[in-house]
């Protein structure tokens, strides 16, 4: 009777530390889906190996742009900042070549859109006006921001 008794707890130990470990994995694994979604399901843009370098390096002078463009505001030196939105973030030529090679329609009015925001960016900082340039600023870097949760590489 006494042996039955002991091989009873210890199955009923041995299946409720089961079940605490079962509930703990199934907690991790749903914060885990919260945070992060375990696939992607942007739009991969196919692009080549080429033009995947070309594009990150293209990004990376796009975030310098708006890092320039923020000390600047915060330097009163609006004229400066407006050069570098118009020439780093505007509709360029080469901006307008580099957008008008992508195959998505959809991916290249949004980048042309972007740009075109960009020129407006700049617009705003030339008045010298505070409010108004970090209203374009947010207006712009709203489209880093859709594109990115839209497109990958
Ligand atoms: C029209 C679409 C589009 C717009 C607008 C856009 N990007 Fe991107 N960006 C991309 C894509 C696509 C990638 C590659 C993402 C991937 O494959 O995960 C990328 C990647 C990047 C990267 C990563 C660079 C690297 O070397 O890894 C940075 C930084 C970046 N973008 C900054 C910006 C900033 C800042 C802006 C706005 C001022 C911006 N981008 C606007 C499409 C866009």
């Amino acid at each position: 009777m006494k042996r039955i008794l002991i091989a009873v707890s210890a199955f009923i130990g041995i299946t409720g530390l089961n079940m605490a470990f079962a509930a703990e994995h199934k907690m991790q694994h749903e914060n885990h889906n919260h945070t992060m979604s375990m696939t992607d399901t942007r739009t991969s843009l196919g692009l080549s190996a080429e033009m995947k370098q070309h594009q990150l390096s293209n990004m990376r002078e796009h975030v310098e742009a708006i890092q320039s463009i923020i000390g600047l505001i915060s330097e009163n030196k609006f004229e400066a900042a407006s050069k570098i939105a118009h020439g780093k973030l505007g509709l360029t030529p080469e901006m307008q070549k580099m957008c008008s090679m992508f195959n998505d329609e959809k991916f290249k009015a949004l980048g042309l859109a972007f740009h075109k925001s960009g020129d407006e960016l700049g617009d705003a900082l030339k008045t010298g006006d505070v409010t108004a340039s970090l209203r374009a600023l947010n207006k712009t870097m709203g489209y880093c921001v859709s594109c990115h949760a839209a497109y990958r590489q």
